[in-house]
């Protein structure tokens, strides 16, 4: 397998004691594949994919669980190893633009550093033509002149293929793109899409698209992990989680997409309604119990066990119909 994320827990230190940020997260990627990481704001999803890269803050520390690429453990690599890891092998798009871009640099010098960083030994006329074809790949219109532009002269669509040109400059073999176009407008969001699934057809590139909107995903990832509260909600192939969803918060999350009433009963839940839990203070059941419309009193006890059925899911009623369950009018 190319990258197993093994029952993964993170920790981040706090003025308020330990926040437990990634529960024992596990799941796996293979060449070429996509892998669609959906869940609301500070579910766990941006800690899990930095911790692939061991890009976590000083505060914050791996305590449990294995991260493996192509067998070996990124736990155990050493610093030089570490650094051919990072970017040959496994390359980010940050949430945060200002994390891929310095605004005193043109795009022509940013990706001469990234290329150089990975080759030292280039030359001149190579880093040009690599920088040429690598905005060309990612459909940036007049390739030569834009390599002396500002970041601040382009478009957020623009801008956002500029970064993913940065991230393939060290040609890797999985590209985590971290929430990448929440800020782009739809049509923008979807010609961004539309160039992953290329990129992934050409090069064979695995790809972990992380999201909020399981609607964007549900285009171009293989697989969909659900992500809620540090935990893995549900997980499994993207047709068997988007057609047959087992876990009432991932079907409260296609509700939120769906038309009106077309798949459930009257109780729809169109939006997902109530807040996201605290992790410093998480339940000791299951962290969507508050917001559950299925949640029972068991639900608040234990956090129910991840069950494979279908698809892998974390919840009390797992085996139940849940056609039985929504119908109730
Ligand atoms: N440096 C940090 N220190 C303390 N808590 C953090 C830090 N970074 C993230 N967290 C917490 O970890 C949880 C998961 O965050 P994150 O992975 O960024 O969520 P998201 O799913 O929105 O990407 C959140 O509760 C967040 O507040
Ligand atoms: S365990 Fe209970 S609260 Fe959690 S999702 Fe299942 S039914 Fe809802
Ligand atoms: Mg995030």
């Amino acid at each position: 397998m190319l990258l197993e994320v093994d029952h993964l827990e993170v920790e981040f230190a706090t003025g308020q004691g330990p926040l437990h940020a990634v529960r024992g997260v596990s799941f796996e990627i293979a060449e070429g594949e996509v892998l669609g990481v959906v869940g609301e704001s500070g579910s766990g999803k941006s800690v899990t994919a930095h911790s692939i890269l061991r890009l976590l803050p000083g505060n914050g520390a791996i305590v449990g669980g294995d991260i493996r690429y192509r067998g070996g453990s990124v736990l155990q690599y050493s610093p030089a190893a570490l650094r051919s890891f990072r970017g040959p092998k496994v390359s980010i798009i940050f949430q945060e633009p200002g994390r891929s871009f310095d605004p005193i640099y043109t795009v022509g010098k940013a990706l001469e550093e990234t290329l150089r960083a990975h080759n030292p030994e280039m030359p001149e006329t190579e880093v040009r033509e690599r920088s040429i074809q690598l905005l060309r790949e990612t459909h940036v219109p007049y390739a030569e002149q834009r390599l002396h532009n500002y970041p601040h002269q382009f478009s957020g669509g623009l801008l956002q293929r500029i970064m993913i040109a940065l991230a393939l400059a060290s040609d890797p073999d999985v590209l985590i793109a971290d929430e990448p176009t929440t800020a782009l407008d739809v049509t923008i969001q979807a010609q961004i899409i539309e160039l992953l699934l290329e990129l992934k057809e050409k090069r064979n590139l695995a790809i972990i698209f992380i999201t909020h909107n399981l609607a964007l995903i549900s285009e171009i990832a293989d697989r969909i992990l659900v992500m809620y509260g540090g935990l893995a909600m549900e997980y499994g192939a993207a047709g068997e989680v988007l057609a047959h969803p087992r876990h009432p918060y991932t079907r409260a999350l296609l509700a939120s997409i769906l038309i009106l009433g077309e798949h459930y009963s009257k109780e729809t839940l169109h939006t997902v309604s109530g807040g996201t839990p605290d992790p410093r203070r998480p339940e000791p059941g299951c962290p969507f119990a508050p917001r559950c419309p299925l949640a029972r009193a068991a639900c608040r006890e234990t956090v129910p066990a991840l069950v494979a059925d279908g698809t892998y899911h974390r919840c009390i009623l797992a085996g139940e119909k849940p056609e039985d369950l929504y119908a109730r009018d």
